[in-house]
């Protein structure tokens, strides 16, 4: 079948990283033999927004739902629309409207690119952070009462339904259970947040029932940031609530080097919707125009996007593992751009890990 996908590249350097993430995603699909049809979509970005007075147009529902995938750059342009309204007006939306209740991010430490642990070998960083996306600390639940005097008070609350947590945990256990290690870390806080963390507990304990191979550990929130610093070998697949997965899934890419790396994957598994495949990092304007930026965030979140697209199949992993090994090789071989030491520009790092997957 065909595979119809959005491609959004918005502003700043997601649209010079854009042509080389499409460049070598549509290469290992043709070489996978994996049918992708790229939709070219100009709207959700901050040039649309100073055309129309606003980020995307009236029915961008109606145009994107029956897609298979959206693959994203990055959106935000400070200097001519604020941040509030450029996110919210556009990637904010996607999330929630399209229920993508699981963002995943791999977290991995490559040969060539000195993170800043010491003493850490490629194989020491090896994990995925889940984090939940809808709900959780991410409310608009509470208010700000007798404001301005010193009664002054602010309240807001943190919502799990049963639905919004079972479903994140159970697709963190499957992850767990494909993988070699079959380790699922839970974040929690049960000593601190007495109501709600050991609820989440009690959930992850309830869902796991159905996985028995899964070694399951819970730690708090606090041990479990510094074990990312001091542990991360310790580590497989991690499940957070929205606010916690929110910090880990920031921290973890930062122990493996650039941000530049570091993809993400927005899933709704359930298949009703569109899920969305973007790098974690944003529209750098302090870089952008150079042709400096790095592209395997967005090359790496491509591959992501194969091996979604057709779970299950083979296909899409294979694909997926051609890109990554090109990707290592380049980190390992150069060309390198700046953030990782380097004075190459973003095509010829795009450039070279095409080659390398055309080789091999
Ligand atoms: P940023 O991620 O755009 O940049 C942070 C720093 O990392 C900058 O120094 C930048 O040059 C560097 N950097 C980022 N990506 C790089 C790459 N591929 N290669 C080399 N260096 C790279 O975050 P910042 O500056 O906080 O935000 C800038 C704009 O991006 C804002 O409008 C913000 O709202 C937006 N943003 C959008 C995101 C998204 O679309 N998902 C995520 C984060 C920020
Ligand atoms: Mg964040």
């Amino acid at each position: 079948r065909r595979y119809r996908v959005a491609a959004i590249a918005g502003d700043g350097i997601g649209k010079e990283v854009m042509p080389q993430g499409l460049a070598v995603t549509q290469l290992a699909a043709q070489r996978f033999g994996i049918d992708v049809e790229f939709v070219h979509i100009g709207w959700a970005s901050c040039d649309y927004y100073a055309e129309h007075g606003k980020m995307m147009p009236d029915d961008w529902k109606a145009q994107l739902q029956d897609l298979d995938a959206i693959y994203f750059g990055a959106v935000g342009w400070p200097a001519t629309v604020p941040d509030h309204v450029s996110l919210w007006g556009s990637l904010l939306k996607f999330r929630r409207e399209f229920d993508q209740y699981v963002n995943l991010r791999p977290v991995r430490l490559f040969e060539g690119v000195p993170g800043p642990l010491a003493n850490r070998q490629p194989g020491d960083i090896d994990y995925l952070v889940v984090r939940e996306n809808t709900e959780g600390e991410y409310t608009s639940v509470g208010g700000l009462m007798f404001e301005g005097t010193e009664r002054e008070i602010v309240i807001q609350e943190s919502v799990y339904s049963r639905h919004g947590t079972d479903r994140v945990l159970r697709y963190a256990y499957e992850l767990a259970q494909k993988r070699p290690r079959q380790k699922l870390t839970v974040a929690t806080k049960s000593n601190g947040i007495a109501i709600s963390m050991p609820w989440w507990d009690s959930r992850a304990d309830a869902i796991g029932k159905d996985y028995p191979q899964v070694q399951v550990d819970k730690q708090h929130i606090d041990i479990l940031s510094a074990r990312f610093v001091l542990q991360p070998q310790r580590f497989d697949v991690v499940v957070a609530s929205n606010l916690f997965g929110d910090i880990l899934s920031d921290l973890g890419p930062a122990t493996t080097g650039t941000i530049g790396l570091a993809p993400s994957a927005n899933l709704n598994p359930d298949r009703r919707f569109p899920s969305l495949f973007e790098p974690v990092h944003g529209s750098a304007p302090d870089i952008y125009g150079q042709g400096i930026a790095n592209p395997i965030a967005m090359i790496w979140s491509g591959a992501l996007m194969l091996d979604f697209l057709t779970e299950g199949q083979g296909q899409g992993r294979a694909a997926h593992d051609a890109i990554v090994q090109a990707i290592e090789h380049a980190l390992a071989q150069g060309p390198r751009t700046p953030d990782l030491g380097g004075s190459a520009s973003t095509a010829e790092l795009g450039q070279a890990i095409a080659q390398r997957l055309q080789a091999g």
